[in-house]
């Protein structure tokens, strides 16, 4: 279903003038966003227009982002706020190796740095493809770059043991990282989540400075969008909700 034949979102009982001013000013189409229009059309922005991201606006999106949950609500999170030009173009350096490992998986029709299923792309041919520029130039380009990690004396990793990599770590920071994105949106701006710049943490931890339990957690660009996406490409609900147990029958609207 697309947004414009989406269910009409205005409080019942509306007659049809409450309805044009609803969609008017405050609906989708109006000055205000809708959640769902924002959840639907908050994309990865990596294109920036020359416009700065002041500190009073940055200020504003950490001060609405910070109410994210966490684990324990530990709120382990810190921001380091990259705006030196040096330090950026170290960042973009140490993207490079990931961007081409990723790059040459993809190209090879494998899925870039899962920890299931063994590359079977050799060193040499990762050595020999190119970063593309889309990997590491928002992080020149953009007003800011925020380097958020986590704290992980005071995560609670509770899949630490188990023999698969761990995810539930991520769970205490990347609310955090996505209602940045979402308040950056909410302010007129836009941004990434990037985390290629990751595999090279103890680089990243010696350029900025950061004990080792900070875990480096998304390397985000920011910066006002050069234009807003209205559409994005995602699965189907019937293609990931399933009734029960994993061969189950999918989630529709029919049941
Ligand atoms: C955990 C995570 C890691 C990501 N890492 C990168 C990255 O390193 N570089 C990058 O350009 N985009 C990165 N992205 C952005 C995704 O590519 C993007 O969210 C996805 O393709 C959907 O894009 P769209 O919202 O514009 O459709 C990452 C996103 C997530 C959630």
């Amino acid at each position: 279903m697309s947004m414009d034949d989406a269910v009409d979102k205005s409080p019942p009982g509306c007659h049809a003038l409450m309805r044009v001013f609803y969609e008017s000013f405050i609906g989708q189409r109006g000055l205000f966003m809708e959640l769902y229009d924002v959840m639907r059309t908050t994309f990865a922005v990596r294109e920036f227009t020359d416009a700065p991201l002041p500190d009073a606006t940055l200020f504003k999106i950490l001060e609405n982002a910070r109410f994210a949950p966490s684990g324990g609500n530990r709120q382990g999170w810190y921001v380091i706020i990259v705006r030196d030009r040096t330090t950026r173009e170290a960042l973009a350096t140490l993207t490079v190796p990931a961007a081409k490992r990723y790059t040459a998986q993809q190209r090879a029709g494998e899925s870039p740095w899962n920890s299931i299923d063994p590359t079977q792309v050799d060193e040499a041919t990762i050595a020999r493809t190119p970063a593309p520029a889309r990997l590491t130039e928002p992080l020149l380009r953009a007003a800011v770059v925020l380097v958020v990690c986590v704290d992980l004396k005071v995560v609670a990793a509770t899949d630490q043991y188990l023999e698969r990599v761990g995810v539930i770590s991520g769970a205490s920071i990347y609310p955090f990282v996505w209602n940045i994105l979402l308040a950056a949106r909410h302010e007129g701006y836009g941004g990434t989540i990037t985390t290629l710049t990751v595999a090279q943490e103890p680089k990243i931890q010696e350029l900025l400075g950061l004990p080792s339990h900070l875990a480096v957690c998304a390397v985000m660009p920011l910066g006002k969008p050069v234009v807003q996406l209205t559409k994005l490409t995602r699965k189907a609900v019937p293609a990931f909700a399933i009734y029960e147990r994993w061969s189950g029958p999918p989630l529709t609207t029919d049941k």
